[in-house]
């Protein structure tokens, strides 16, 4: 596994929008993988700025976000919906049709899910992929378990990642929905290039687990290992556990 270890996050979000900016204009039709949660709020910072500045146009770019909350409509201002319009979509020209998500209040999740797995595969899978992970190395909503799933699917949340989550929710994890729905591990692994960021103390478990530890469904980014094109982007605090030398 590639690691690049930053000076610091900020720096890492401007690097990775600039990637993002060049895959776009060496592909206009990218098809693009987009998380969630706190990590990637300032690369989409810098994404709009660079859009704003006329060096990112995303009008033919299609974008499929990795999850969403079980039970919320796409208009509720807790859903990733929500949070996508807030932080990005609404401030660039990525066209609406080719905006992507997971219907948290579909009223059959089995067949939610087929219809996304559906569009992707339509689409030719992703080009580019980014990721977060969480603290109990999740990645999407693929949570710890015995075994993980290859499609996307509905997911319950773990009492770690709503507590982890909560945060989007005024701090009170009895707001947190109890599911989501995901993509699940095959769409992740099969995308081009993945480029997977964590900063921060609280991450150091996570990224050391994933990068050196068993490949298990026990800590489902550690499947990562498997990606022939994966590279961790961390700050040094993320990346402490790594030595670097593998
Ligand atoms: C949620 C999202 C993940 C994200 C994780 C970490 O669980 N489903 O996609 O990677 O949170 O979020 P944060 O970046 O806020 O630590």
């Amino acid at each position: 596994m590639n690691v690049r270890v930053f000076t610091s996050e900020s720096e890492a979000a401007a690097a990775c929008a600039t990637l993002v900016s060049n895959a776009v204009r060496e592909k206009p039709s990218l098809v693009l993988g987009l998380p969630t949660g706190r990590t990637p709020l300032n690369v989409y910072r810098e994404l709009v700025a660079l859009h704003q500045r006329g060096q990112l146009d995303f009008s033919r770019v299609t974008s499929f976000n990795l999850d969403e909350f079980l039970g919320l409509p796409p208009d509720d201002p807790g859903s990733f919906r929500a949070y996508m319009e807030r932080h990005l979509f609404q401030h660039v020209n990525l066209s609406a049709e080719r905006i992507h998500f997971l219907d948290g209040s579909a009223e059959r999740a089995e067949q939610e899910c087929a219809r996304y797995d559906a569009q992707l595969a339509a689409a030719g899978g992703m080009d580019l992929l980014l990721l977060g992970i969480g603290p109990n190395g999740h990645v999407a909503f693929n949570e710890p378990d015995e075994s993980l799933q290859a499609l996307s699917h509905r997911a319950r949340l773990s009492r770690e990642t709503r507590q982890a989550v909560a945060s989007f929710f005024g701090d009170d994890v009895s707001k947190v929905p109890l599911a989501a729905l995901t993509l699940g591990m095959s769409a992740l692994l099969q995308a081009r290039r993945v480029i997977l960021l964590a900063f921060g103390v609280g991450k150091a478990a996570a990224v050391t687990a994933m990068a050196r530890g068993p490949i298990t469904p026990r800590w489902p980014a550690s499947f990562l290992q498997l990606h022939g094109n994966v590279e961790v982007w961390v700050d040094a605090e993320a990346g402490r556990g790594l030595d670097g030398s593998r």
